[in-house]
């Protein structure tokens, strides 16, 4: 089962399903492959809700490094999802704990995650949720460590790459019924081995997964 599959079965079986979505390297084949689908079945998007992991503070939805960017880029601008219906945190709110308040209570009025991707950060981290988060949780905003921003630097000139994030928090994401965890990439090797080892523990975000029912992890490293 490759991850679009994943993605189209969950929407085959409902149309109305609510989809939790990642950014970075690791799921841009996945969105590939759901576009070349989707122009194929017509309508594939029509009732579905997406709520995106994460977005940058301070970054205008327009700016090319925004994850609101790449989501258009790879996947808005491609299917026939309601504008309406594709949620990611707003990191330009006037007021970002309310932002973070909204978010969790959209996420509620929609019924909830049912299935989340997320990819995995070479520190273990999932979404922007950093070692050293609490398992438990929320939307928050957070501050980036020195080597999520130098991961994330391509799309910001010299010296301006985001401090902050806001992020779906780990229990926010633990309470998606179902979750796929998605590895790939250089530098990626130790932390799907610290995961597989089993052992549970806030310094390595990711082993939260062990903590919950339907994870499956779909690496190619
Ligand atoms: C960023 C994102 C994460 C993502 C991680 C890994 O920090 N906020 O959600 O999982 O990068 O990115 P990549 O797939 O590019 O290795």
């Amino acid at each position: 089962m490759t991850a679009a599959e994943l993605m189209l079965g969950a929407i085959r079986d409902n149309p109305r399903v609510v989809l939790g979505l990642p950014t970075g390297r690791t799921p841009i084949g996945m969105y590939e492959r759901v576009v070349r689908e989707c122009t194929r079945e017509y309508h594939c998007f029509r009732d579905v809700t997406t709520f995106n992991l994460d977005e940058y503070v301070g970054v205008p939805a327009e700016h090319p490094g925004s994850y609101f960017t790449y989501m258009k880029q790879h996947l808005f601008d491609h299917v026939d999802l309601d504008p309406a219906q594709a949620h990611l945190p707003h990191g330009m709110a006037a007021d970002l704990g309310a932002e973070c308040v909204r978010y969790e209570n959209e996420i509620r009025d929609a019924g909830g995650l049912e299935l989340t991707f997320l990819g995995l950060g070479r520190n273990g981290h999932i979404g922007f949720n950093e070692p050293g988060t609490p398992f438990d949780a929320r939307t928050r905003v957070v501050t980036l460590t020195e080597s999520t921003r130098k991961a994330n630097a391509e799309f910001f000139p010299e010296g301006s790459v985001p401090t902050q994030a806001i992020t779906m928090g780990i229990g926010t994401i633990l309470e998606s019924k179902r979750i796929v965890l998605l590895v790939a990439g250089s530098g990626k090797e130790a932390a799907l081995e610290r995961l597989r080892s089993g052992t549970i523990g806030e310094d390595f975000p990711a082993s939260a997964l062990w903590t919950h029912e339907d994870v499956t992890v779909l690496a190619a490293v």
